[in-house]
């Protein structure tokens, strides 16, 4: 397994460099307590004795040179010297009047802020705990130094920020298995769910076992993950059976090509939940096997192999609808997208295709790119459809699959049932931002952290 796209995201990282190689040769310090002075000195600060402040306001930034016995218990974010601009010094101020603990969010607006205010002075205490800067117009702001240094501008300090946040960094390509996690460990103990929704973010597929069989389960669940489900035209919920008035292709026993759910939409559901009501595996229902393909992959291996059709994907939009009735009454949805949308520094970072939810309007392509368009679309569902793209399973009562519904596209086979047996899903969606959120906050307690160190 390798990081898909590596060295792009590299190459992003180098181009993170914001300040020439020599800024700090242009830093002076301003007279810590003579605040009138306009002069500047040159300082050396002295690592193993107390902190150094300086402030360049020609650059307007202030640099601190904390003493190596400030270390302390911050390890992993520890930083020898840091480097803030001023006016996000100033906007960042911890004080009661800029910012309340009880929101945890700033209380000082665009409105009473002056992004050129200079600094009157600034220090550390002598414990290194603390910086101190006022301000030109008589403010006062203090930060804690384990705050300041999670948050500070040099090179290594935003390269650790990138990295935490990185999108396509973290995606690794599936081994062809569906991982398999249990329902009531990971109902029960945080660190196997912190660890399912891992394993969501970086492979995009994976299944869970041993869940119970009532409709209440699949709510449960999404509570657990994302503290709800995401509702759309289909209700806060859907249930997959074969119907005799279907609203959606997937409501009949045919085949389900490989889709996005819900590429009508511009605001896509991030992950898809399919809670295997019943399918019973004793030969009752002929077919209904799961067809899970990663789009991500598809895109990389088109890249390189066919690139213009590569292009052709990335800037050719479609049209995606869906009409009829269903939770919502009746509905007509369009979006224009396409099939793969590059994010600002190059990376395939959304997937949007659906052959059920294709248009049959696309004149808004002019006519002599069309051809190119259905060439590329049938090379990347061809390189979908095989490996090392796709997995094929067939999901057994009690299972729920988990699947990145910006990432991998899903299908099943047609199916026959024998008899009185029922192959019957209960499908759900929760988002990436409440996904993340919890993530965030179960790796937080399980580091220990407070705000401070976030
Ligand atoms: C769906 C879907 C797959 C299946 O409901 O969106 O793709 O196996 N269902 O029925
Ligand atoms: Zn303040
Ligand atoms: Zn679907």
């Amino acid at each position: 397994m390798h990081c898909l796209h590596s060295t792009t995201l590299k190459s992003a990282f180098s181009r993170l460099k914001l300040l020439p190689g020599r800024w700090c040769h242009r830093l002076f310090s301003r007279s810590l307590s003579s605040a009138s002075s306009k002069s500047s000195a040159w300082h050396r600060p002295d690592a193993s004795a107390a902190a150094a402040v300086s402030v360049d306001e020609a650059r307007r930034t202030l640099s601190v040179t904390w003493p190596s016995s400030a270390q302390g218990s911050t390890a992993s974010h520890w930083e020898a010297a840091s480097l803030f601009p001023l006016a996000w010094l100033r906007d960042s101020c911890q004080c009661p009047t800029c910012f309340n603990p009880a929101t945890k969010s700033r209380t000082l607006h665009f409105k009473d802020f002056n992004p050129r205010v200079p600094v009157r002075s600034a220090s550390v205490s002598p414990d290194s705990s603390t910086l101190t800067v006022e301000w030109q117009d008589g403010h006062r702001s203090s930060y804690s130094r384990q705050w300041l240094q999670v948050r500070s501008f040099t090179e290594s300090a935003r390269r650790r920020r990138g990295e935490a946040l990185a999108f396509t960094a973290r995606k690794k390509q599936w081994s062809q298995e569906l991982t398999e996690f249990d329902y009531s460990e990971l109902m029960s103990k945080d660190s196997v769910l912190l660890e399912l929704l891992h394993h969501l973010d970086c492979f995009g597929c994976l299944l869970v076992r041993q869940s119970p069989t009532e409709l209440g389960t699949l709510p449960k669940f999404g509570q657990r993950l994302a503290g709800f489900l995401a509702p759309s035209n289909y209700g806060h919920s859907f249930e997959v059976k074969s119907k005799s008035d279907p609203s959606n292709a997937a409501y009949t026993s045919g085949y389900l090509g490989l889709h996005i759910d819900q590429s009508f939409y511009s605001r896509r559901p991030g992950v898809q939940i399919l809670h295997c009501i019943s399918q019973p595996t004793d030969g009752s229902i002929q077919g209904g096997e799961s067809l899970i393909a990663d789009g991500f992959q598809a895109a990389a291996i088109m890249r390189r192999s066919h690139p213009d059709h590569f292009q052709a994907l990335t800037t050719l939009p479609i049209d995606f609808n869906d009409y009829g009735s269903d939770f919502v009454g009746d509905f007509h949805f369009i979006n224009r997208e396409t099939v793969l949308r590059l994010n600002s520094i190059g990376e395939v970072d959304r997937v949007t295709f659906s052959g059920h939810s294709r248009d049959y309007n696309q004149n808004h392509l002019e006519p002599e790119k069309v051809q190119l368009l259905y060439e590329a679309l049938k090379i990347f569902y061809e390189t979908l459809s095989k490996p090392p793209c796709i997995i094929k399973h067939k999901m057994q009562t009690g299972h729920m699959q988990l699947l990145d519904n910006r990432r991998v596209l899903h299908g099943r086979l047609a199916f026959n049932v024998i008899g009185t047996a029922e192959r019957f899903l209960h499908g759900g969606y929760v988002e990436w931002d409440e996904v993340y959120s919890r993530m965030r906050r179960l790796e937080e307690a399980a580091r220990g952290d407070a705000r401070e160190a976030q």
